[in-house]
């Protein structure tokens, strides 16, 4: 019997004082790659099929997609379709490598009118939409995410940006994307080891907003925890929590702190370890020391902390944690500083996002925001609390 293939469109409607109303659609649907060229003439805000459309990849994902895409968008964009690879890796993600990709566009005749396509992981949909946001003070674009950290979070959302000596993601803008588009297929190739980047932030979604995902993990069994047959059918729902918080709060300026959920230690960890330790490492690791936080201040009712705590080991059971991670967790003067200097954080002190409940976060901030002042001795001591933990 052939499998009926199901859609999912989440549209994102955006308002904001300086760029004004704007729709953002995600459509979620297993082989919608192949027909790339059909979806974007119908959401282009341009209906000129003679258009410039021009797919970034990375060399990974180029190989494996890039002449799937190319043939989709052939059929309507005929004239004017072309690709530009960048080496796979978070060091793509640059300056320098953004200034080339203006070059490159620029010589092969991209104007306003043209549009790109963002083909790949964070990376490749950071800076291409960075890139969107810069080249002649904007044009379109679209996201078609290929890992899953960016098909439930990374791709939705508009964040832009490239990594500097000084740090990640320090240079960027809020650019939305006009569509993206998710073909949850394209994770059949993706390496295991990228695999937990995304459930870490599943996860993270599930504790910020939505009780009924966690209780789906709570009740996968120990080895589908990272399967792709448990994590696939998530993805619609945890797309739809990030459009949701996202309309609200286009800019960070409200809840969307809350996506920060173990991002504060989490971060710090990741930063410490010199990006060595993978991302979604550092960040179950965070939100096992910020779950403890909102629990040692009273804000995270027990019964779920605990409930947290068990799924959070339950993963971190599943993945390797390194001799490396447990040393650096006494390392605590340099991860104070670090948690200091988090974008959260303020001249007076460190600030986490911390839950109150399962699907809901604290307003514990001042004026009732969600970033939650932390001292530097409940910080350490959480570090404390991680490493007797992994000890
Ligand atoms: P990535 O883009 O480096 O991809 C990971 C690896 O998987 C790469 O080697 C890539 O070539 C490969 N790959 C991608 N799709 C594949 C597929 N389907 N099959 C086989 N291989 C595939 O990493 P990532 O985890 O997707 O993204 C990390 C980046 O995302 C970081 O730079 C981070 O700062 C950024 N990020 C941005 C946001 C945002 O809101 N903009 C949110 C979270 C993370
Ligand atoms: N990844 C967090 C955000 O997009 O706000």
């Amino acid at each position: 019997m052939e499998a009926t293939r199901t859609r999912a469109e989440i549209p994102i409607h955006l308002e904001s004082t300086n760029k004004g109303r704007r729709t953002c659609e995600v459509i979620i649907e297993d082989g919608i790659l192949d027909n790339l060229g059909d979806e974007i003439a119908e959401l282009s805000s341009s209906k000129d099929l003679g258009r410039r459309v021009v797919t970034v990849t990375d060399s990974h994902v180029g190989k494996l997609y890039g002449s799937k895409l190319l043939t989709g968008i052939s059929k309507e964009f005929s004239s004017a379709s072309s690709t530009i690879e960048i080496k796979a890796g978070e060091k793509s993600k640059s300056l320098v490598n953004a200034s080339a990709l203006c070059d490159k566009l620029a010589k092969l005749g991209t104007d306003r009118n043209s549009a790109l396509i963002a083909l790949g992981g964070g990376v490749v949909g950071d800076l291409t939409g960075f890139v969107a946001c810069i080249y002649k003070r904007g044009i379109e674009y679209f996201q078609v995410p290929t890992t899953l950290l960016a098909q439930v979070d990374s791709s939705i959302g508009g964040k832009t940006g490239v990594d500097t000596e000084w740090g990640k993601n320090q240079l960027g803008t809020f650019h939305q994307p006009r569509a993206v588009f998710i073909d949850p297929t394209t994770l059949d190739t993706l390496p295991k080891k990228e695999t937990i980047n995304g459930v870490a932030e599943i996860v993270k979604s599930a504790i910020v907003a939505d009780r009924r995902i966690f209780d789906r993990l709570c009740d996968a069994q120990e080895s589908d925890l990272l399967s792709l047959e448990t994590l696939k059918p998530l993805i619609p729902s945890v797309c739809r929590i990030k459009a949701q918080i996202v309309a609200k709060d286009e800019t960070e300026v409200g809840p969307r702190a809350t996506l920060n959920f173990g991002h504060t230690v989490g971060h710090a960890i990741e930063s410490a370890s010199s990006y060595s330790l993978s991302h979604g490492r550092c960040v179950i690791l965070g939100m096992i020391a910020e779950s403890w936080v909102a629990w040692q201040l009273d804000l995270f009712e027990e019964r779920d902390f605990s409930r947290s705590q068990e799924l959070l080991e339950r993963l971190l059971n599943e993945i390797a944690v390194s001799q490396k991670a447990r040393q650096l967790l006494g390392n605590k003067k340099e991860l104070t500083r670090l948690a200091m200097s988090d974008k959260k954080s303020t001249t007076s002190g460190i600030r986490m996002s911390l839950p109150e409940r399962i699907g809901r976060m604290s307003v514990g901030g001042p004026d009732g925001n969600y970033k939650v002042p932390v001292s530097n001795e409940m910080f350490v001591a959480s570090i404390n609390y991680l490493r007797e933990h992994l000890a």
